[in-house]
């Protein structure tokens, strides 16, 4: 394994077309979001902590940012309540923690680690998941935690007769209510040792039908590593993501056709479009500590340090 005793992480905020951001002033602040998250995984991995540690805090941290769909934010769906999914997973060891349609925990991904450490399974949803934070003491929070007003405006905005529509909508054509409902936040990293993790968490798509689950919780479609191949965390219309299990593709692309995460993120995106004219993104570490990112809609909100580099935020 080259590239050992350095470090490399990558973090998203979404993908979308961002027409929810209108001012010079918001993008500023989601870009010093990301830089800030990034400039913290470096101080985890450089001090000698895990790829797994660091995807989980720094996840974490963008939970907590209202401007992010994940945690407080979050979108709401067709009842106008918050559901939550997120997953976390481990490439030394291919252990995987996961939660679907979960309410009123501040940080998925921290109970998805508990679910990856404490528990026999891999994915808890709804009322199981629920009783499972109760039982490791995750403390509940009110709903006006995860509501913002701007949430609330959108959701107003897809309602079924308002413009906006349903995931069906082509992403190229919608309006503004459109694609910034695709938000999603994840976090990929490889630490000092080399090992590999990545990190989703979502509110899922706006106004999504009660009980929907994304591809976020979803091995191998939101989410995925392995230390052989690479990390890879996904955001956009998780159904597309889903029907071309898109992070274990990506995976296989490296393991089976023995690329780089760059030719792989290339050959995975053609991959998502020609399939299913996928709407999103992903981005991917390699197991040599490459960073790779690709999208689909008009842009997505990332950043990374590759290989103990500067910081670099894009959106
Ligand atoms: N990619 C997030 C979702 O579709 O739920």
């Amino acid at each position: 394994m080259d590239n050992l005793d350095t470090y490399s992480i990558m973090v998203h905020g979404g993908a979308g077309d961002f027409g929810n951001l209108k001012s010079d002033k918001d993008r500023v602040r989601c870009l010093e979001s990301i830089r800030s998250v990034l400039e913290h995984g470096r101080c985890i991995l450089q001090s000698g902590g895990s790829a797994l540690e660091t995807v989980e805090q720094c996840t974490s941290l963008l939970e907590d940012d209202p401007v992010f769909n994940a945690g407080a934010g979050s979108v709401l769906n067709e009842a106008g309540k918050v559901e939550m999914d997120a997953a976390i997973m481990c490439g030394a060891t291919l252990k995987a923690g996961a939660v679907a349609g979960i309410t009123n925990i501040a940080n998925p991904v921290q109970l998805a680690r508990v679910v990856l450490a404490e528990s026999d399974h891999v994915l808890l949803i709804s009322a199981g998941a629920q009783r499972f934070a109760d039982r490791w003491n995750f403390e509940l929070m009110p709903d006006s935690y995860f509501l913002t007003p701007q949430r609330l405006a959108e959701w107003e905005q897809a309602r079924p007769g308002q413009h906006g529509g349903s995931i069906g909508v082509d992403a190229e054509t919608s309006a503004s209510g459109g694609e910034e409902k695709y938000g999603t936040v994840g976090v990929v990293a490889r630490d000092r040792l080399g090992s590999l993790a990545a990190a989703t968490s979502t509110g899922g798509i706006a106004n999504k039908s009660f009980g929907r689950v994304g591809d976020s919780p979803i091995l191998g479609a939101g989410v995925y590593a392995d230390n052989e191949t690479c990390a890879v965390s996904c955001s956009g219309v998780g159904e597309d993501f889903m029907r071309t299990v898109l992070a274990k593709t990506l995976s296989d692309i490296i393991q089976f056709k023995a690329l780089d995460g760059l030719a792989a993120a290339r050959e995975g995106i053609d991959y998502l479009l020609r399939k299913v004219k996928g709407r999103g993104g992903f981005i991917l570490i390699d197991n040599q500590g490459r960073c790779a990112s690709a999208f689909t809609t008009k842009k997505m909100i990332h950043g990374w340090i590759e290989l103990g580099g500067e910081t670099v935020c894009q959106l």
